[in-house]
């Protein structure tokens, strides 16, 4: 079993570059079932879960050639319609694949998604829109059985402003005729970017960043593009946070602060001084942080789900006590039980979580539940005096790129282990 093993208690300083968003590429993967020639992708990033929808993409008929950093992707000749349990299973993220197989083959057989395991993660608003435009969708079996060939363009008002439903209406309707308006839509930056994206093979999609996205559609498939995504934003926050724990000074380049203002303002309460550039972010920090009181979980622009476990990290060393309120995942709190391991002070209650800063963590063997639970551990263990072990380190590696390279450029003793 891979394991990453940290001696704690080192100062953090340097430079680096952020990849690009795990969460802008899965989607831009989908999206490109809709395009009939080569995608180009500059600064693609191999995380797990991007190899995981790059498979899905072969199996649906797609050719798939990567060459450093950059990915082409053909979807000419997709020939597949149906996504198989195996590879659905492992992300949560194959659920985009829905819309535009339904848009592109007007048949389509989806496995439920899999992904990490925070709370019930239900997919009706998903399912909602799409019926709403008059796709057929049946749930038999664990499958998805869909018919995409009445699907017209409309209107759809989404209960909640969920990221992947978002993502999955206008995938539907973006190659329709006429214009499909989506109210109450996620208004996440990957979203825009994911709009750009969509713009760049043709597709005329506005209001991404808002709460209204109207989609004109062109009535075929897209054409071919050569896109960048954003950088990872919650790959950004977890290294600045793990600097405010670790006390030192970084900068943090192909990151644009105002995508992480609702952290970044946290961290200046915290104490730490942070310089915001055009597409960079340096902060220093050489005190204990200061308690912050409280700390609530919201779509965006509010506080991000995605960094509530490492920023829990955080408080556990910080010189007062906060509340934690996780709104988004009712199950995204089980990094505390191995947080109090290594010595911290955290009660919970529901989706409520009481810490009670401490002067030093100290290393223990932890289980990483999920992804940024995962980066959480890090984190602490980052802090803590002496060795932290952490396990099932294959979730972390769904979302951040060689963590412990990056990591020991700025100073850190970290080492993985594939044993
Ligand atoms: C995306 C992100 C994930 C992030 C999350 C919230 C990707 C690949 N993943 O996940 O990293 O944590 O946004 O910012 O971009 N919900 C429903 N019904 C639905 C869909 C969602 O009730 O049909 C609820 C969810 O249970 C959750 C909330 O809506 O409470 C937000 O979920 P959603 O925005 O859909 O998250 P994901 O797209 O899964």
């Amino acid at each position: 079993m891979k394991k990453i093993i940290i001696n704690g208690g080192k100062s953090l300083n340097g430079k680096l570059a952020v990849p690009s968003a795990k969460n802008s590429l899965l989607p831009i993967l989908a999206g490109s079932i809709l395009v009939k020639g080569v995608v180009k992708i500059n600064g693609f990033e191999r995380f797990s879960d991007c190899e995981d929808m790059l498979e899905i993409l072969r199996r649906l008929g797609a050719k798939t050639v990567v060459k450093g950093k950059t990915l082409y992707l053909d979807c000419e000749n997709i020939n597949n319609s149906v996504v198989e349990s195996d590879l659905a299973l492992k992300l949560r993220a194959s659920i985009y694949t829905m819309g535009a197989i339904m848009a592109r083959m007007k048949v389509a057989k989806i496995a439920y998604p899999g992904g990490c395991l925070i709370g019930a993660r239900p997919i009706d608003q998903h399912l909602k829109g799409i019926r709403s435009l008059g796709g057929r969708i049946i749930e038999r079996h664990g499958y998805l059985y869909c018919k995409g060939e009445n699907l017209t363009s409309g209107e759809v008002y989404l209960d909640l402003p969920s990221v992947g439903a978002t993502y999955n209406i206008i995938l539907a309707s973006v190659c329709l005729k006429g214009t499909t308006t989506i109210y109450n839509v996620a208004k996440e930056p990957e979203v825009v970017d994911f709009q750009n994206f969509l713009n760049a093979c043709g597709a005329r999609v506005s209001g991404a960043g808002t709460d209204k996205i109207v989609v004109k559609g062109v009535g075929k498939l897209l054409h071919s593009c050569e896109y960048k995504p954003i950088g990872d934003r919650i790959i950004a926050g977890t290294y600045l946070i793990a600097v405010a724990g670790c006390t030192g000074n970084i900068k943090l380049t192909n990151v644009n602060p105002e995508h992480l203002e609702a952290l970044l303002y946290r961290l200046e309460e915290s104490g730490c001084e942070i310089k915001r550039g055009k597409n960079s972010i340096s902060l220093t920090c050489d005190h204990r942080p200061k308690a912050l009181t409280r700390i609530e979980t919201k779509p965006y622009p509010g506080f991000p789900t995605d960094l509530q476990a490492p920023m829990m990290a955080l408080e556990t060393v910080s010189d007062g006590s906060c509340l934690i309120i996780e709104n988004l995942f009712e199950s995204r709190f089980k990094h505390i039980n191995e947080l109090n391991k290594m010595g911290a002070n955290i009660l919970v209650a529901d989706r409520n979580a009481i810490v009670k800063g401490t002067d030093m963590l100290y290393g223990a063997d932890v289980y990483a539940s999920d992804l940024r639970a995962g980066a959480a551990l890090i984190i602490a263990g980052l802090m803590a005096s002496g060795y932290t072990t952490i396990h099932n380190i294959e979730h972390i590696d769904r979302g951040y790129i060689k963590i412990e390279d990056a990591l020991k450029k700025l100073g850190a003793d970290i080492i993985r282990k594939n044993f």
